[in-house]
């Protein structure tokens, strides 16, 4: 496995376009396999995640190739409707694939995706959604073995999280069910949105989107058909973190300024400059920020988990002291630890992790434990006096399309070795 070095201290400059959403992209590949024919993804970043879906695609049997950033995806000939475990267990985000494969095969047999890096990762949701749609469920064992002779039927579905992924999976197993589903305090993220517009052109009845109530009404079929990924508001949001720790000033081209809502004014309130003009951000980062004020972790529009390690990494070198409180996952702070081997001064608590800035961060050799803190420890190197080394990218290549190349291309002192 590759090792990440980087050689602080050096200014960023220049623009680099953000690749496409991660988290968009994978559920829209699931959903592919509703729509019985081709289909083509533009925009789909080249990651390790990303492959494993292309892998679970052929193993069901469908053709799925790359033509640069685009996927050719045809489920015409889907053969067979279960995962085996090794590919559930290297992506936890493989459960996405079981509305899919129920709506069109009405059963399905996969394993259980088991806890990550992140915690326990439980798909209650999703599989109480699913016996409300008529599924018959039994886990045994780890697997999960599903079978809905009838087909699916709509049903009223009032989630008691605003889960990402069990909105995603409910919509896809609704397209086609008899009758309509309303899921109530449904995930509002614009990954959920750009699911169902490649839905809807695919001939799908989904309405509200975005919103916390989403209606489907099942349709007989759906056919393929082209859709361009949106952009990875996580990326942006980590090359945001990369110019403000660094004191630069870089251009992000292909920028949604809204699915950043959240984070945009923290960057502005520490005392960076950010201009947006179609499609394009600039941000200008003063020497030395002031800390953030206190960041929580809530579901869409508020401030994403995923940007919560790549900021920490900025808090650690700000002027004051920055509160997190990480609400979505319970053990996501593993960076932290890594981060106080550069020098700076974190605590956490549970859910609480409080970081007083310092002058100055000196390179160390860091472990990664997964994929966005991989982020926030090369966040944290790119200021860091000296060479760091981090011991792993294989967690980085999950999210982060070329990290080292886009690194080098915006100055950065990187090497993947
Ligand atoms: C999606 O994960 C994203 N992954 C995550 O991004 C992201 O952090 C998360 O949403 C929250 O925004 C993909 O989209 C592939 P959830 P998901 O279901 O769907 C609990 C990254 O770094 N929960 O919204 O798994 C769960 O334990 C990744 O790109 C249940 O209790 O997230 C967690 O505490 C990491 N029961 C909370 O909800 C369930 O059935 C949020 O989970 C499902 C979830």
């Amino acid at each position: 496995m590759a090792k990440l070095l980087i050689e602080g201290g050096n200014r960023l400059r220049g623009e680099v376009t953000v690749q496409g959403s991660k988290n968009s992209t994978l559920p829209i590949l699931a959903a592919t396999v509703v729509a019985e024919d081709e289909s083509v993804i533009h925009n789909c970043p080249h990651l390790s995640d990303v492959d494993t879906a292309v892998k679970i695609l052929r193993f069901l049997g469908c053709s799925a190739t790359r033509c640069g950033t685009s996927l050719v995806v045809d489920t015409k000939s889907i053969t067979c409707d279960h995962i085996p475990d090794s590919l559930m267990r290297e992506m936890r985000s493989s459960i996405i694939f079981l509305g899919a494969i129920l709506a069109r095969c009405k059963k399905a047999r996969l394993t259980f995706p088991g806890g990550c890096e992140l915690g326990a990762r439980p798909i209650d949701l999703h599989l109480d959604a699913f016996r409300r749609m008529g599924v018959t469920i039994r886990e045994h064992h780890g697997d999960i073995i599903c079978f809905a002779d009838k087909g699916l039927r709509g049903a009223n579905i009032a989630l008691a999280f605003p889960s990402v992924g069990a909105t995603e999976n409910i919509i896809i197993a609704a397209v086609k069910a008899k009758g309509t589903t309303v899921i109530t305090n449904a995930a509002r993220e614009p990954e959920i949105e750009d699911l169902c517009t490649y839905l809807n052109a695919c001939g799908a009845d989904i309405r509200g989107a975005g919103e916390g109530t989403i209606v489907i009404e099942g349709v007989d079929s759906l056919h393929g058909t082209s859709h361009t990924v949106i952009p990875d508001r996580i990326v942006a949001a980590t090359l945001m973190s990369a110019a403000a720790v660094t004191g630069s000033d870089i251009v992000l081209k292909g920028v949604v300024a809204s699915h950043l809502g959240a984070v945009i004014p923290l960057f502005e309130e520490a005392g960076c400059d950010i201009q947006l003009s179609s499609g394009a951000m600039s941000i200008s980062a003063p020497q030395r920020l002031k800390a953030f004020p206190m960041i929580r972790t809530t579901p869409y529009p508020g401030f994403p988990t995923d940007a919560q390690a790549p900021l920490m990494a900025v808090s650690t070198l700000a002027q004051g002291t920055t509160v997190f409180v990480e609400n979505i996952f319970e053990n996501r702070y593993k960076h932290a630890g890594e981060l106080t081997r550069l020098g700076a001064k974190v605590k956490t608590e549970g859910r609480v992790a409080v970081v007083e800035g310092v002058r100055e961060l000196y390179s160390s050799s860091l472990q990664a434990y997964d994929l966005r803190g991989s982020a926030s420890l090369a966040v944290a190197a790119l200021a860091a006096q000296g060479v760091t080394v981090i011991d792993t990218t294989k967690y980085l290549e999950r999210g982060y399309e070329d990290f080292d190349g886009t690194m080098r291309s915006l100055g950065a002192d990187v090497k993947m070795i």
